[in-house]
């Protein structure tokens, strides 16, 4: 169905459609999901980047019990913050007025900012599922090797030639471009974050001049004409993220669902005020009312730290413009169906638009 090399790629993935469900942290990609799109044909993630490794372990178990399909789990790449206590407090005065408004308390430092990224790493280490990607960073040789002798397939995150090129170096046996147009967190880890914002119709034939290791491309795809272009401009595979988060499957708030659906071209914006780190997300009263401070709130993960509170109460009150509501530019295409009829949707979409290749 597919050409030999796009065949040769697909088969050291394990995997019949060059497709991905993307990983999207926060309760997204549900075991069900993942294992749903797996045994679809497809490529499906399971993010564990704000897990602990507990309960990094019960997810890939539960995924393990719905498939014995390839499925990727996927990490943040993350140091431990140094905490400013003069910034956190600047920080907790601006959030004071939506705390008050969802009837929460007063804050207090948080326990922790983010898990413990070496021991998340070590035990993904352990649990070597068939893929393993990484976001925010890059892993250092050593350990890549480590995961590739333990039988996981590497993918590392890029959003520029430099990024890709330092990932290809480190021994990554595929690498995810993320384009501008993408929903969620920027991988973005080296250099200046707005030169780093490039389009992936421009991102994908840069980087496959670049570096010698099949790309996935991730970014505004929404169906199999995007899959088919990504393919054409020299990507192996493509990774849609919120073309599932509409599935039944898809762990998020149903008014999160409903918004992305009725979302315009014009409706995502990039913020930091959430977390601290660039994502792209609908428009929301937090988001517009926060934008002054867009550059003063503190680095991931102390500012994500900071919302969780507010992000939680407001999904337990219904309050979805206090809410993140993390989407690609191309969401208003979004098909609401189940996981395995997506994931058959987009590849008979694909033969349609690359007959014979
Ligand atoms: C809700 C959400 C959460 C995300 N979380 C992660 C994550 O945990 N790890 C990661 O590598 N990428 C994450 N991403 C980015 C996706 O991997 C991917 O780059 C993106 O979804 C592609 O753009 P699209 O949403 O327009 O398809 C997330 C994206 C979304 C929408």
């Amino acid at each position: 169905m597919y050409s030999r090399y796009l065949s040769r790629f697909l088969t050291m993935l394990g995997v019949t459609h060059p497709i991905i469900q993307a990983p999207m942290a926060g309760g997204a990609t549900t075991p069900e999901l993942v294992a749903a799109v797996s045994n679809a044909g497809a490529l499906g993630s399971f993010a564990a980047a704000t897990l602990s490794p507990a309960a990094m372990a019960e997810g890939v178990q539960r995924v393990r019990a719905l498939t014995d399909q390839p499925f990727n789990v996927n990490l943040f790449i993350l140091e431990q913050p140094a905490v400013d206590q003069a910034e956190l407090a600047a920080a907790q005065a601006l959030l004071a007025p939506f705390r008050a408004a969802l009837g929460l308390p007063a804050a207090t430092r948080p326990a922790k900012f983010c898990e413990d990224n070496q021991a998340q790493i070590a035990a993904l280490l352990e649990l070597a599922p068939p893929v393993v990607s990484f976001t925010f960073g890059v892993l250092d040789a050593a350990t890549v090797a480590q995961f590739r002798q333990r039988g996981s397939f590497v993918i590392g995150t890029a959003t520029t030639v430099a990024e890709a090129r330092v990932w290809e170096t480190a021994g990554a046996d595929a690498i995810c471009v993320q384009g501008i147009e993408a929903g969620g967190h920027r991988g973005t880890f080296l250099g200046d974050f707005e030169q780093a914002g490039i389009g992936l119709m421009a991102l994908i034939p840069q980087v496959a001049r670049a570096v010698n290791v099949p790309l996935i491309a991730a970014g505004g795809i929404m169906d199999g004409n995007g899959i088919a272009a990504a393919l054409i401009l020299g990507a192996q595979a493509a990774q849609l993220g919120t073309a599932f988060l509409c599935c039944p499957e898809a762990g998020i708030h149903p008014g999160w669902k409903q918004r992305i659906a009725q979302t315009s071209d014009d409706g995502t914006r990039l913020t930091r005020v959430f977390s601290g780190k660039y994502a792209r997300g609908i428009v929301t009263d937090f988001m517009q009312q926060l934008r002054p401070f867009e550059h003063d709130v503190p680095a991931y993960p102390i500012q994500n730290a900071l919302t969780a509170e507010i992000r939680q109460a407001a999904a337990r009150q219904d309050q979805l413009e206090m809410m993140s509501l993390w989407a690609g530019q191309g969401a208003g295409l979004a098909r609401p169906m189940p996981a395995a009829l997506l994931v058959q949707t987009l590849a008979d979409e694909l033969t349609i638009a690359l007959p014979g290749r």
